[in-house]
């Protein structure tokens, strides 16, 4: 049995916006999937959806992954999956990637070839793309690589040298409500069809936000990076992904004296997340927790995906 995890991801800034060609900053972050392979009979298992069905919609990525994996390798076996995953489900953490990606990683392992990080990002991104609509990529790229992440235009940047200031904390919160990434992801790029002469002023600021975020990161300009986060959270209010459970999750972080905050992801639910001072980290966790929201901090993951004990 070969076993392979990969990180989950937050996206700071440039969600929707990245898939016109503007930029994105994503991090991954230490929640994470498991993925198992061994000789079997091809079943799918997952531990939090029992049997995943040949017939299921669930299966497509699963069904991809093994196929584009062996067309990269000319080998084929039959295996079983097992996955074991505690990235919240359409949420905006990047599940379904996650789950590609270390499955790509285990079945590569598996096989004993030789493979680079760049052939699991390909290959997941294959797989990545029977499940979502246009994926910009991003997600897989993040769970492969780990660490903070420039995108755009499918070019991507590990910002290797760059760490979010240490007395900063994320606090995710999710609203638990599902959505499809790809229905979202269609709709916006409707709206910016019908609205272009706006919105290309909206995409046009979004694209400034994430290169003056780096700028604030480098410089630790906390104030100004969750300034920019609130500025984030309107712009994709105006695209038409954030919801009144969102904007409730939003008011009541900054009630508690988050930095700034925004809906992270697809949006329309999912996860919304914030800034905040790590020296209030825990007592505004225990806060939203106590509220009856399910809320957990997260830390960055610099490694990205990589082998597992079974
Ligand atoms: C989803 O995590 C991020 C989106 O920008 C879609 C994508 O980049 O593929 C909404």
């Amino acid at each position: 049995m070969k076993c392979s995890i990969a990180p989950a991801k937050v996206i700071l800034f440039g969600e929707h916006f990245v898939v016109k060609g503007k930029p994105a900053l994503g991090l991954a972050v230490n929640v994470y999937a498991k993925v198992c392979v061994k000789e079997g009979s091809g079943r799918v298992y997952s531990r939090q959806l029992g049997e995943v069905s040949v017939r299921s919609p669930q299966r497509a990525i699963f069904d991809t992954a093994l196929e584009e994996v062996s067309r990269f390798t000319g080998k084929r076996g039959s295996l079983d999956v097992y996955v074991d995953s505690d990235i919240p489900v359409a949420a905006g953490m990047g599940s379904s990637a996650s789950i590609a990606v270390a499955l790509v990683h285990a079945l590569l392992v598996y096989y004993g070839v030789e493979f680079s990080k760049e052939d699991v990002r390909r290959l997941a991104h294959e797989a990545e793309k029977a499940v979502h609509y246009k994926p910009s990529g991003v997600d897989t790229t993040l769970s492969t690589y780990g660490g903070l992440l420039y995108y755009k235009q499918g070019e991507f940047r590990l910002l290797s040298d760059l760490k979010l200031p240490s007395d900063l904390s994320i606090v995710v919160v999710d609203t638990g409500v599902k959505r499809n990434t790809g229905i979202v992801v269609k709709e916006v790029l409707e709206r910016y069809e019908r609205c272009e002469r706006v919105l290309k002023h909206v995409y046009e600021a979004a694209g400034e936000i994430v290169e003056l975020a780096i700028e604030a990161i480098k410089n630790s300009d906390k104030k100004l990076l969750g300034e920019l986060m609130l500025i984030n959270h309107g712009l994709l209010w105006s695209i038409s992904t954030s919801s009144r459970v969102c904007d409730e999750v939003v008011y009541t972080l900054l009630e508690l004296g988050a930095l700034g905050c925004k809906i992270s992801g697809a949006g329309r639910g999912g996860v919304v997340i914030g800034l905040v001072e790590r020296n209030t980290a825990e007592s505004t966790l225990s806060r939203l927790v106590n509220m009856g929201l399910r809320a957990f901090l997260v830390e960055p993951d610099y490694a990205g995906v990589r082998t597992a004990g079974s």
